[in-house]
């Protein structure tokens, strides 16, 4: 008998899911980039209003908590992770009012929320750094930034080599209050974002009240920003290597990822144990190894770290083998959990990456080849998604989004775009406003248009249009979380048991102390003919099945119950 199968055949969501003391080590976590998701009083521009108007799409979505990019006061220099004050809300986004019905809001539905947090640097808008600059050099305020006289015979250079991730000397020189040049400070991303100094116990105490206050306030948690960069080594060395941008990620660098940092998070774990419902912290850790980022997430530091290498793998059996065995052996040692992500809003979207040809990395400025990097998006995605750890989706991934890699360079508003030969660059392009509707200005985004141009072609990627249509990318996300929510084994512990006498290309595991669950994925270009282990739950693609065989097509991952 011959069975044909289309992706969505699964499961209900689990409405009332119980609130658990670990609900952290397995939740599914979306992204919610607050400017492009919804805009709630068409400005163009998403606001917290929007989002919380949405928060009902998310519930039934089937995640289980809500990451915000940051949406505090501020000039708007990085998209908002340029921070002014850490304790108001932009009125672009709206009010502090609007936060606190958000999170009330997202708790009534069972959702959790996360917060950004961004404690390397502040906005140059920041009342510390303007006073500092206006109180000239003697400042007792420039002890809470780096502040350093230039090198040369009138302080004309840098005090030293470090160049900014977005490009261009990662020091900026000041102008004293009587108009002759001044000091320099240290700002690792855009001028506009000068580095704290962590050494200065002001800068610590501020950041633990600024937790409360939000801990407070009711957030689940925190994602930090540069997690890995809050302390320098000492005397700010030299690098002495003008590759910079390519050696980041894979050395210790004077300025990123020093042993100092472990005793910030030790502090902020004392704080988030004070309250109750297990409140989290996760790291943006960018660091050279698997290793290293397990450091951050030791029992008593902070909770998760993001998993970039698995981001940067290529969709590859035997890469992706390599890097979900590296990543569990390494988490095992410190009991966190495993963490899977895809797609954020600093790299260009999966969809777009598995598009391409391997080895472009992260910011890749072409289309490549659609249909096929939405094939494999959404067989990385079921692959992901049975992996065990946290999951993180990236807004707009459930709609199968690609990168928008045509943007008109008026249009573009990433910091890095304008400072040439930075590390990143086009980041605008994953950051284009959500499609909710078909018709309709922005396409349901807001009533009126978008910060950034949205491709026609995105009419027929709007929620409206894939709701209810089994073949879509939305059903297919809905299912798996669903899958996901009501299969005990999912998500859970921290191993995979690989299958044996698995054909080259294809990955298959078992999960689950009785293995009733199998994930096959098929990563290469041509159909595998594989034993059917059990009943099929969810494909992300049509499959079809004969007398106990089924020939896997190409580019697909199944789930099956065994
Ligand atoms: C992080 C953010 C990125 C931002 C940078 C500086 O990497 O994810 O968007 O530009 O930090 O804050």
């Amino acid at each position: 008998m011959t069975q044909h199968l289309t992706a969505p055949a699964a499961a209900q969501a689990d409405a009332d899911a119980t609130p658990r003391a670990d609900w952290w080590r397995d939740a599914v976590i979306y992204q919610v980039y607050p400017r492009s998701f919804a805009d709630g009083n068409g400005d163009g521009m998403g606001d917290l209003a929007g989002i919380r108007s949405r928060l009902p799409y998310l519930r039934d979505l089937g995640v289980d908590a809500v990451w915000l990019s940051p949406f505090y006061a501020s000039p708007q220099a990085d998209a908002g992770y340029d921070v002014a004050d850490y304790r108001a809300i932009d009125p672009m986004f709206g009010t502090l009012l609007d936060a606190d019905g958000l999170i009330r809001d997202a708790h009534a539905l069972g959702l959790r929320i996360i917060t950004d947090l961004v404690p390397n640097h502040s906005s140059d808008q920041h009342d510390w750094f303007k006073r500092a600059l206006a109180d000239g050099p003697a400042s007792p305020l420039r002890a809470r930034y780096h502040f350093r006289p230039g090198k040369g015979e009138s302080g004309e250079l840098p005090p030293n080599d470090w160049e900014s991730v977005f490009g261009g000397p990662a020091w900026t020189r000041t102008t004293n209050p009587d108009g002759t040049p001044g000091d320099w400070y240290l700002h690792l991303f855009a001028p506009e974002q000068p580095d704290f100094n962590w050494e200065n116990p002001a800068v610590a105490d501020e950041f633990r009240s600024i937790l409360r206050f939000w801990l407070d306030m009711g957030v689940d948690g925190f994602r930090i920003d540069v997690a890995h960069g809050l302390v320098k080594a000492e005397g700010l060395p030299d690098i002495g290597s003008h590759d910079q941008l390519k050696l980041l990620g894979n050395d210790v660098m004077p300025f990123f990822d020093q042993d100092g940092v472990h005793a910030i998070y030790r502090a902020w774990r004392e704080i988030l144990d004070e309250y109750p419902g297990e409140r989290i912290g996760v790291a943006e850790a960018w660091t050279p190894t698997v290793e290293r980022t397990a450091n951050y997430v030791r029992p008593d530091e902070l909770h998760q770290a993001f998993n970039f290498q698995y981001l940067g793998t290529h969709w590859d059996a035997e890469a992706l083998r390599e890097v979900i065995d590296t990543s569990l052996a390494a988490m095992r040692p410190v009991d966190a959990p495993a963490t899977w992500v895809l797609s954020n809003h600093d790299v260009t979207r999966h969809a777009t990456r598995f598009a391409n040809p391997p080895g472009l990395g992260t910011q890749i400025r072409t289309a490549g080849d659609r249909e096929l990097g939405l094939r494999r998006a959404r067989a990385a995605t079921l692959l992901m998604l049975a992996l065990p750890g946290s999951a993180y989706v990236y807004q707009g991934e459930e709609l199968g989004l690609p990168d928008v890699t045509d943007l008109a360079d008026e249009v573009r508003q990433d910091p890095s775009f304008f400072r040439a030969a930075g590390q990143d660059g086009y980041r605008d392009g994953c950051r284009v406003p959500i499609p909710w509707t078909q018709n309709g200005p922005s396409y349901g985004f807001g009533a009126g248009g978008s910060w950034l141009p949205q491709p026609d072609s995105w009419a027929a990627l709007s929620v409206e249009a894939q709701t209810g249509d089994p073949t879509s990318t939305l059903e297919l996300y809905r299912s798996a979380l669903a899958v996901r929510r009501s299969h005990p084994d999912l998500g859970a512990g921290t191993d995979v048991t690989w299958l044996p006498d698995t054909a080259p290309g294809v990955l298959a595991f078992s999960r689950g102390d009785r293995g009733d669950f199998v994930c096959t994925a098929n990563t290469t270009a041509e159909p595998v003919r594989i034993k059917v282990p059990g009943r099929v739950l969810l494909t992300s693609e049509e499959v079809v099945l004969e007398e106990g065989e089924l020939s896997l097509p190409a580019d697909t991952t199944v789930w099956w119950s065994v």
